[in-house]
């Protein structure tokens, strides 16, 4: 049996675990929105036509932003055709997904979500069909305090609150083929920044992130990322990251490892980022929106006729309904592990999306819900993994991969949270073979009880959860000691082990 020892040094905090960690992608695609959180004919459905059965698993998620529209259907979207009276909102063409978008929902309704969720707003603006004047117009509709159209248009619909949106993506996905408006990275660059100054001579505190590229894989990432920071390293505050993992394309033990794959990505674009910064001789630094993750299943969804027919645009067609493995929620886990890593730096994470679009939560429409296997990774880390984050320094044997070679078979973080007085330690067995023997030292943070120690221990990697069978995977309580400040347990192959400390 291998064995991992961690350590954790007090006195060397990674940083504060910001609480938009946790958030979430809702985009108007498939069924997320329409039969996902909204669903006005449903059973549980509230007087806004929020699903409540929804809610409550959303709640339990412990969702703590949202990020709306999209994603790539915000690139082709006016937000103006979902406010206002429902029955005079127009139907429209929706280019990114081909499907007719009836604007049931939009952003009253969206922030409504968001004040029962408990989740903050993060609103997407169009720099693919659109530009300054309307960035400047829905700043005005959602946060406007004065007597301006767009301000009384929102108090005429009947909220007189603003609603104070902090975070504003400047677009999205732009050096993406695919995206409607796509840019090459300067004109992506000039737009993004003019953008930029024009919000902030309304609101100089507003959070604005921009586009980093699409993916790892892309041909302009890296380029991309100094282009637009170099012009604008004093406009925006975030450069955003989007990563998906498919398991389709790599062997099992690989998945296992996306936490590295997740690293490799947040290292380069911080070292992309702190060359710019240093170009500039400037004290700042750019933060890292995060702001879509997952396991995807792509290469399928890429290699199949998505009924895009030119005649065919239906409503709130079934679309990337990926169902996820056992395998795929330790996969989550790891990504989680490394996004506490690097809290320092990544202070917004949102997995993508929330309902039945590569989601943690399933639905029927008109009928049940239930959590996925990724649910449980995250809303454990949401519950658990709060305050600071600290360097686990791990000892460990190696384990073997065909993407990445040899890689740590344990990886860990462990979180603190001074106010309350409890952590967390989260650690992921990558060994698709081997258990290991952990023992973590922890009494410098003080830890003198453990709270609650649960495991994804999977019999069966390929497991996964239905309407029928929904606790297929899930948490089990595990056996952990602690004697004077030092943890110790064993952790089964191919196994996510979550521990609540006070
Ligand atoms: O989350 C699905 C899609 O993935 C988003 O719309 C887009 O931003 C990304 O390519």
């Amino acid at each position: 049996m291998a064995n991992a020892r961690i350590s954790v040094d007090p006195d060397r905090p990674i940083g504060g675990i910001d609480r938009r960690m946790y958030g979430v992608l809702v985009e108007h695609l498939g069924r997320c929105v329409y039969t996902g959180i909204f669903e006005p004919d449903h059973p549980t459905a509230d007087e806004h036509g929020l699903r409540q059965d929804v809610m409550e698993l959303v709640r339990e998620l412990g969702v703590t932003i949202a990020r709306y529209p999209g994603g790539n259907f915000v690139s082709n979207y006016r937000w103006e055709d979902g406010v206002g009276p429902v029955q005079e909102r127009p139907r429209r063409l929706e280019l990114a997904w081909h499907s007719t978008e009836t604007n049931a929902f939009g952003l009253d309704e969206f922030m409504e979500w968001c004040r029962q969720a408990e989740a903050e707003p993060m609103m997407a603006i169009n720099l693919g069909t659109r530009g300054e004047e309307d960035a400047i117009n829905i700043l005005d509709y959602t946060n406007g305090e004065v007597d301006t159209e767009y301000a009384n248009k929102r108090r005429a619909n009947g909220h007189e609150e603003p609603y104070d949106v902090r975070m504003w993506c400047l677009g999205n996905e732009m050096d993406g083929p695919w995206q409607v408006g796509h840019k090459n990275a300067e004109d992506y660059a000039y737009l993004a920044g003019s953008t930029a100054r024009a919000m902030k001579m309304v609101d100089q505190s507003l959070e604005l992130v921009a586009c980093g590229s699409a993916a790892w894989e892309m041909p302009t990432f890296g380029d991309w990322e100094r282009t637009i920071l170099d012009l604008n390293y004093d406009e925006v505050d975030f450069i955003s990251m989007h990563r998906y993992v498919d398991p389709d394309v790599q062997d099992r033990a690989s998945l296992l490892a996306a936490g590295y794959d997740m690293d490799r990505f947040i290292d380069g674009v911080i070292a992309t980022a702190d060359a710019v910064g240093a170009k500039h001789r400037s004290d700042k630094k750019i933060k890292i929106s995060v702001d879509e993750w997952n396991v995807w299943r792509l290469a399928a969804w890429n290699s199949i006729e998505h009924g895009f027919a030119t005649d065919d645009w239906p409503e709130a067609p079934e679309r990337i309904e990926d169902v996820y493995t056992a395998a795929d929620a330790l996969a989550l886990g790891g990504m989680l592990i490394s996004l506490l890593r690097h809290a320092d730096r990544v202070k917004t994470a949102c997995i993508a999306q929330l309902v039945n679009v590569i989601a943690p939560i399933m639905t029927e429409k008109g009928g049940r819900a239930w959590r996925q296997t990724t649910f449980h990774p995250f809303s454990i880390g949401s519950r658990i993994a709060r305050g600071t984050a600290y360097d686990a320094v791990v000892s460990t044997a190696r384990t073997s991969t065909e993407r990445y070679g040899e890689v740590d078979q344990l990886d860990a973080v462990v979180t603190w949270d001074e106010g309350t007085g409890k952590g967390s330690l989260l650690a992921l067995n990558r060994s698709l073979t081997e258990p290991v023997d952990l023992s973590a030292a922890l009494a410098g943070l003080g830890v003198s009880r453990v709270v609650e120690a649960q495991i994804i221990a999977p019999d069966d990697l390929d497991a996964v959860n239905t309407a029928d069978d929904p606790d297929r995977v899930r948490p089990v309580p595990h056996e952990v000691s602690l004697a004077e400040g030092v943890l110790t347990t064993t952790l089964p192959p191919a196994s996510w082990l979550a521990v609540e400390l006070a």
